[in-house]
């Protein structure tokens, strides 16, 4: 069972330092966060308005973590009539703007999925490049949100990986896309089994994952990788 307990709270400093203290089947959400983490050292801006929670799994594969976790949000949002796309690997994105971004850890045991969801945020700093459900007329409130998310996930946690890594594939947006590593531009390949990118350059193919610590951007945004 994907989620056994709902633990809310108003503000925490990070749902995932919550999480971290707690057993497989929790979910802890909050309503802002002081000191929201995004990937790759990066913060998350959390003020009300926006859902944050993190889940506890059992220790499950990366590609796992990202393909269940950024489905169940797409098919959420689809649920309320908004399209939305994956930005490889697991930023959501709606009309080329996030509005929803997802960390994923894996300890020794569990692994802790914390997911950010600007539901009715109105305003965000500049430089960063958002949207939320409320920017794209959808009023819901957070728990209404958050119900429509477990039920997602909950449903695609029992589905075969397989078949649940061809619906990420068939929302991940590689259009047009190339991708700057090491100050040059790649051609994108495509996506292997494992949820990486393989990337070519003149005669050399490399294969790139989400959690390898290298700089991969996304050419033609600013959206960070
Ligand atoms: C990203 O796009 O960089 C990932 C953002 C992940 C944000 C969520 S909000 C809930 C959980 N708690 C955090 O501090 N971060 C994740």
């Amino acid at each position: 069972m994907l989620v056994k307990k709902v633990i809310v709270y108003d503000t925490v400093s990070s749902t995932m330092d919550i999480a971290r203290n707690l057993e497989i089947g929790d979910v802890v959400v909050a309503l802002s966060q002081t000191s929201g983490r995004g990937r790759k050292g990066r913060s998350w801006y959390s003020p009300r308005g926006g859902l944050y929670l993190t889940i506890v799994t059992e220790k499950m594969t990366p590609c796992r973590a990202v393909t269940l976790s950024s489905v169940g949000v797409v098919q959420a949002l689809n649920s309320l009539g908004i399209k939305a796309s994956i930005k490889w690997p697991n930023d959501v994105i709606v009309d080329k703007k996030k509005i929803s971004g997802i960390l994923s850890i894996t300890t020794e045991n569990k692994t802790l999925i914390g997911i950010g969801v600007n539901v009715s945020v109105e305003n965000f700093p500049s430089g960063i490049n958002a949207t939320s459900l409320l920017l794209q007329g959808v009023r819901v409130s957070a728990f209404r949100f958050l119900f429509l998310l477990l039920k997602n996930l909950t449903r695609l946690y029992s589905i075969d990986q397989h078949e649940l890594f061809e619906m990420w594939k068939s929302y991940v947006d590689l259009k047009d896309r190339k991708v700057l590593y090491d100050n040059s531009l790649w051609e994108i390949v495509e996506i292997d089994d494992e949820c990486n990118l393989v990337i070519r350059r003149d005669d050399k193919t490399l294969r790139v994952s989400s959690l390898d610590d290298i700089k991969l951007i996304y050419y033609d945004e600013d959206m960070g990788s």
